[in-house]
């Protein structure tokens, strides 16, 4: 087994395009995570990999072995391709107990020498479950379902695992719990994994590259320093945290938002020939909260706002404000704020300050553009492949 590659991949359903001649590759021992909204073709893409879909084109391929190939014919059985696969709803075989739920895919390929070895009995000792070998699944908690799945998954040694969305049904603590579980099993079996989500911080701890999906396509396929860093794309940023969005217009003296404000970009400002309108896009927590506008530290770019309502976090509030007609998250320090932000702020007029260095650029067409500081470049194939 090497490389896993997807070249062209293609699948519509009636006159609608699903996968869209979807690039992907996964390196021998790799977790790839496939991140995107839902619609955009996340479990089709894994369900083609998986042999249960026939895709319209393009070729799938692990290591020399060809599985799918529109053009040559080629299209491998699910049960013949050695893919292990963990859903969001466990599904697991009701009636049989653990241990044949764990050896079903045993059984399928007759690997009867792993049956003999104890295969199933290591499998479920990984995932913490050797102890409820005997049980049906109505007598797990949920947890210990998914961890089962996770044994079933794991236990032919598969040459590529795939995830779907398998965290989902876990309540909050569960889920990190299992998270750090599988990220735990593959530090030490190292196999090559496409997991799936739409939750952005699952995706981070887990990957060792992101596949960003929109609408059947991969929009940028990098690691989750590089996607977090330098998104690719207006669309990428949104959908990994930075939603906060201003407008900029080019005037003679430098960048303004629609309400005037000036914004120093800094080294983000666009090449000079470059755009003259752009979209800002900031976390939350790079944008910082003032009573004052020389409160606000040197060399940041200081607006005008207005509160609208903030909630109460723990150490921090969240807090909605409007900076002319964008509405902007930030999060305000308990300690420095949370006096009058409790006494009731909505209304207060405020400023709010970022640096330049922690916000990205987008063009008009949505690509992060070239910025004077060019070790942020980030022009011409959408996929950046790091
Ligand atoms: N068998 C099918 N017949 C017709 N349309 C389908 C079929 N399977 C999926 N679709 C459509 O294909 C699109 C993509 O579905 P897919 O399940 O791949 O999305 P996803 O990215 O996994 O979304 P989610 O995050 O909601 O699971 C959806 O619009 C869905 O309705
Ligand atoms: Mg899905």
């Amino acid at each position: 087994m090497s490389q896993i590659r997807v070249h062209q991949l293609s699948k519509s359903y009636g006159s609608n395009t699903i996968v869209d001649e979807l690039d992907l590759t996964i390196d021998e021992g790799e977790f790839v995570v496939l991140l995107g909204p839902s619609g955009c073709g996340k479990t089709t893409t894994l369900r083609c990999l998986a042999g249960l879909e026939r895709p319209d084109g393009g070729t799938i391929s692990f290591g020399d072995r060809v599985m799918y190939d529109a053009a040559g014919r080629a299209d491998v059985p699910t049960h013949k391709r050695n893919v292990g696969m963990i859903f969001q709803s466990y599904a697991l075989w009701p009636h049989m107990k653990v241990r044949d739920n764990i050896a079903y895919p045993l059984k399928v390929r007759r690997q009867r020498e792993a049956l003999r070895s104890g295969a199933v009995e290591r499998a479920a000792e990984m995932v913490d479950c050797g102890a409820l070998l005997d049980r049906y699944p109505s007598q797990l908690s949920g947890g210990q379902q998914q961890r089962v799945a996770v044994a079933r998954g794991l236990v032919s040694e598969p040459d590529l695992v795939l995830f779907d969305e398998p965290l989902s049904n876990l309540d909050a603590r569960l889920r990190d719990q299992v998270r750090t579980q599988i990220h735990q099993l593959h530090q030490r079996l190292r196999f090559s994994a496409v997991f799936v989500t739409h939750d952005q911080s699952e995706a981070f701890a887990l990957g060792d590259r992101l596949a960003i999906m929109k609408d059947g396509k991969l929009e940028q396929f990098a690691t989750p320093q590089r996607v977090f860093e330098e998104p690719s794309s207006d669309y990428v940023a949104a959908f990994i945290g930075m939603g906060n969005r201003l407008d900029l217009v080019r005037h003679a003296d430098g960048w303004r938002t629609g309400s005037g404000a000036a914004i120093d970009l800094g080294d983000r400002s666009p090449v000079r020939g470059g755009a003259d309108e752009v979209t800002l896009r900031l976390r939350s927590a790079d944008l910082h909260l003032h009573r004052a506008a020389a409160d606000a530290p040197a060399g940041s770019s200081v607006l005008p706002a207005t509160v609208v309502t903030t909630e109460f976090g723990g150490r921090h509030h969240d807090v909605l404000v409007d900076v002319g007609d964008a509405r902007l998250s930030l999060q305000a320090d308990t300690r420095e704020h949370g006096a009058w932000l409790s006494a009731g702020a909505e209304g207060a007029e405020v400023f709010v300050s970022f640096r330049s260095s922690d916000a990205r650029v987008f063009g008009p067409d949505g690509r992060a553009v070239e910025a004077l500081g060019s070790q942020v470049t980030i022009s011409g194939s959408p996929v950046g492949t790091l």
